[in-house]
C-alpha cells in the first residue's frame, strides 16, 4: 500500500476529486491532508471524507522538522501538492526525493512563479490575451513551478473569456487527469 498525503491551502476540490479516485484502492490510500490555515475548506473535505487532517502554521512549515514528523510517523511515500501555496523547503524535498508533485492551472513555463496561483494565473493569461491555457502536473525542486514536468493538457482560451471561464475549463481539465497522472506515477516507484 502506498501511502500518500495531499498538501492544500484552500478549497481543496482537488484534493476531494482525488481522495474519491483512491476510495476502496487496495494500492493507495490518501492517508494525510495537510493545510496551513486553519479555515481552509479543505479541512471540512477531509472530515466529510473521513481523512486525517493536520493544520501546520507557515513557519512550522518553512522550519520542516514538525511536517517531516507528521509525516515519518504514518509511513507516508509520497506528496502531493493540489492547490498548495507555500514554497515546499529543501529539507522537505530531500527527504522525498522525486515523490513531491504539484499541479499549476496554467501551461508552464507560462505564468508560473511566486504569486502566481489560482485566479491570479487565470487573470495572467486573459490579460495576455493568450488562446490557450491548461494543466502542468510537475515534480517540485526548490523553486516555484519548476521542475520535471510529467504531463500537460490544454484547453482553449476565447477572445470573450473572463478569468472565471477559463478558471472553469482549467479545473475540468484538473479534476479529469490529475489522480491519474498521480496513479501513473506511483505505479513508477518501488
Ligand atoms: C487549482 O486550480 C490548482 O491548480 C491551483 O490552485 C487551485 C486549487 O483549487 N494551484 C496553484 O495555483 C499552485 N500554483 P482547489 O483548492 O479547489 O483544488
Amino acid at each position: 500500500m502506498k501511502r500518500i498525503a495531499i498538501f492544500a491551502s484552500g478549497s481543496g476540490s482537488n484534493a476531494e476529486n482525488i481522495a474519491n479516485y483512491f476510495k476502496g484502492s487496495t494500492e493507495v490510500e490518501i492517508s494525510l491532508i495537510l493545510a496551513n490555515n486553519p479555515s481552509a475548506y479543505v479541512l471540512k473535505r477531509a472530515e466529510n471524507l473521513g481523512i486525517e487532517s493536520v493544520v501546520v502554521t507557515n513557519q512550522e512549515f518553512r522550519e520542516a522538522d514538525k511536517v517531516l514528523s507528521l509525516l515519518q510517523e504514518r509511513n507516508i511515500d509520497f506528496i502531493v501538492l493540489a492547490g498548495f501555496l507555500l514554497l515546499v523547503p529543501a529539507k522537505l524535498i530531500a527527504a522525498y526525493p522525486g515523490r513531491i508533485v504539484n499541479i499549476h492551472p496554467a501551461l508552464l513555463p507560462k505564468h508560473g512563479g511566486k504569486g502566481m496561483y489560482g485566479d491570479n494565473v487565470h487573470k495572467a493569461v486573459v490579460a495576455a490575451g493568450d488562446t490557450e491555457s491548461g494543466i502542468t502536473i510537475h515534480l517540485i525542486d526548490e523553486r516555484y513551478d519548476c521542475g520535471t514536468t510529467f504531463f500537460q493538457a490544454i484547453c482553449p482560451v476565447l477572445p470573450t473569456d473572463t478569468p472565471d471561464d477559463v478558471a472553469a475549463k482549467v479545473h475540468a481539465l484538473e479534476y479529469k487527469h490529475f489522480p491519474h497522472v498521480i496513479d501513473e506515477i506511483l505505479k513508477t516507484l518501488k
